[in-house]
């Protein structure tokens, strides 16, 4: 079900201050930035290998992001894998009996497909489910 990890999410409060870091200090590939309205967030993609970095900037303070970074400061916010099938991975999961934030997959930075696992069902790891293309 699972090809790859494609990215790890990670918040920050700011992406000017921390894109610098990744793309200059680690050497990472800038891959731009994009705004996922729905979540209120701006989201920097940085290659590394076959993998992403994904930086998570909040824009409003009722943001998803801002409340994680008021609880937990900023840092690893979720791992994301890349599925082939994203309405056939949630088909599966949800007959297994994962609990999952989205039963229907949503719009995701950078034209993908994405669809969250519940924390709780998922050993306490914010879980993404991520299909490349519409
Ligand atoms: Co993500």
């Amino acid at each position: 079900m699972l090809t790859k990890i494609n990215h790890i999410g990670i918040a920050v409060k700011s992406l000017d201050d921390a894109i610098p870091f990744y793309r200059d200090n680690l050497g990472m590939e800038f891959k731009g930035i994009d705004e996922v309205a729905e979540q209120k967030v701006r989201v920097a993609m940085l290659q590394v290998g076959e993998s992403k970095i994904e930086l998570l900037e909040p824009t409003s303070d009722d943001s998803p992001v801002a409340r994680f970074i008021e609880k937990n400061g900023a840092g690893i916010h979720h791992l994301a894998y890349e599925v082939v099938d994203i309405v056939a991975a949630i088909a599966k999961l949800t007959a297994d009996g994962v609990r999952m934030i989205d039963v229907q997959p949503r719009s995701g930075a950078h034209g993908t497909r994405i669809a969250f696992v519940h924390p709780k069902g998922s050993n306490g790891v914010l879980t993404e489910l991520c299909q490349i293309g519409q």
